[in-house]
């Protein structure tokens, strides 16, 4: 195979980003299988040209920010298949591809009768860009019934199987997402999910929405769509408004910073840590600042919820980044709490 048929030149990148950046990759792959990505490496190893050149690896692009031009070799990672792969006398054991849709999958394993993963319907990306960033929604993480998965180290050519501890998951991060750059490429991944199983319906209006919608004894299915219509009420469509989720982690503060803004702003929204310390509502803190609904040109705050940048149309990484430093810039005058930016910055 050569370079020429594996490897596009130009591509247009602004449905492939859920921000719609207008952005154009110089070199691009779209790795459907493991025996392309071996072939795409023989042809890296073989060409000076390639060699030098960084590489990124897209999922579903929903958690990046990307300039006008990439020059890197992008990878994109569009592995399908999803099975049950084994049963336990506890659990049933599911695999995915990375390149398979992660709301897809969800409904997949409902509909299949393995529950779990139902509080994270409707979060957009694949299933390899789950675990990078430990997607979490309504009271559950990613990681809460995450197994296993399989990368392949794209120098050495080896696949290694990362244990949820290897995994190092914590809130919105992981050691994929952590450690620059990722040497990783996430293949598929594996999850546990419980044959016994309870609702998690205590966060925000979960309850009062599965009140709403007439169900008292809730299915996971039923979960699901609660938390569908909630998201959907809530959060801007991707495909309608670009966005790229919460566009800031909640920040975790001490017990004395908590009292410290409680005391001046008695309405701000907290939640105890198993740690003592304290996560704030960063949709809050950027509310009071006078952000919610604002636009500045093509850059704007999602009028529903504060955490979240929406792309009027025509918005570059380089004015979306200039827009959240302002953010940020304006919480710390006012709270002196710093805010950390979720998405990544190619
Ligand atoms: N709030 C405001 N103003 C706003 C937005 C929120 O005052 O403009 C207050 C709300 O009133 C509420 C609190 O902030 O009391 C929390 O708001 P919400 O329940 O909407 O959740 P969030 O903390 O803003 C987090 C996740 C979301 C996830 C929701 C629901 C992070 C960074 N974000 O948002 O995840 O869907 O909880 O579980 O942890 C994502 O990561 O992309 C994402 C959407």
């Amino acid at each position: 195979m050569n370079t020429e048929t594996l490897i596009q030149r130009e591509v247009p990148l602004q449905n492939l980003n859920s921000f719609g950046i207008a952005a154009c990759a110089e070199r691009f792959v779209h790795v459907q299988s493991l025996e392309q990505l071996r072939s795409i490496r023989q042809l890296v190893l073989g060409s000076d040209d390639l060699l030098n050149l960084q590489r990124f690896v897209l999922g579903g692009g929903s958690n990046v920010i990307l300039p006008d031009r990439l020059p890197q070799l992008v990878l994109q990672m569009a592995i399908l298949g999803r099975e049950l792969i084994q049963e336990t006398n506890d659990h049933y054991i599911v695999r995915a591809g990375a390149g398979e849709n992660w709301h897809a999958f969800v409904e997949w394993t409902l509909q299949q009768g393995y529950p779990g993963l139902e509080n994270l319907s409707l979060i957009p990306g694949t299933v390899g860009a789950a675990p990078i960033q430990n997607i979490g929604a309504y009271g559950a993480e990613m990681q809460d019934h995450f197994l296993s998965l399989t990368a392949f180290h794209f120098e050495s050519g080896e696949i290694k199987t990362f244990s949820k501890k290897e995994c190092a998951f914590a809130y919105r991060d992981s050691v994929f997402k952590s450690v620059s750059p990722n040497p990783y490429l996430i293949l598929d991944v594996s999850f546990a999910l419980p044959k016994l199983w309870y609702p998690s319906i205590n966060y925000g209006d979960v309850a009062l929405r599965l009140k709403d919608m007439g169900v008292t004894k809730a299915q996971p299915i039923d979960v699901s769509r609660a938390i569908v219509a909630i998201r959907q009420s809530k959060l801007p469509d991707p495909t309608i408004i670009g966005n790229a989720g919460s566009f800031f982690k909640n920040p975790i503060v001490s017990c004395a910073v908590k009292n410290r803004i409680l005391e001046s702003f008695p309405t701000c929204v907290s939640y105890p840590q198993t740690d003592g310390r304290y996560k704030l509502a960063a949709g809050w803190l950027i509310e009071q600042c006078g952000w919610k609904g604002r636009d500045c040109g093509a850059v704007g705050v999602y009028e529903k919820q504060a955490l979240v940048l929406v792309n009027r149309g025509g918005a570059t990484g380089e004015a979306v980044r200039a827009v959240a430093n302002r953010i940020q810039s304006d919480v710390f005058d006012r709270f002196a709490v710093q805010l950390e930016i979720e998405p990544v910055f190619i």
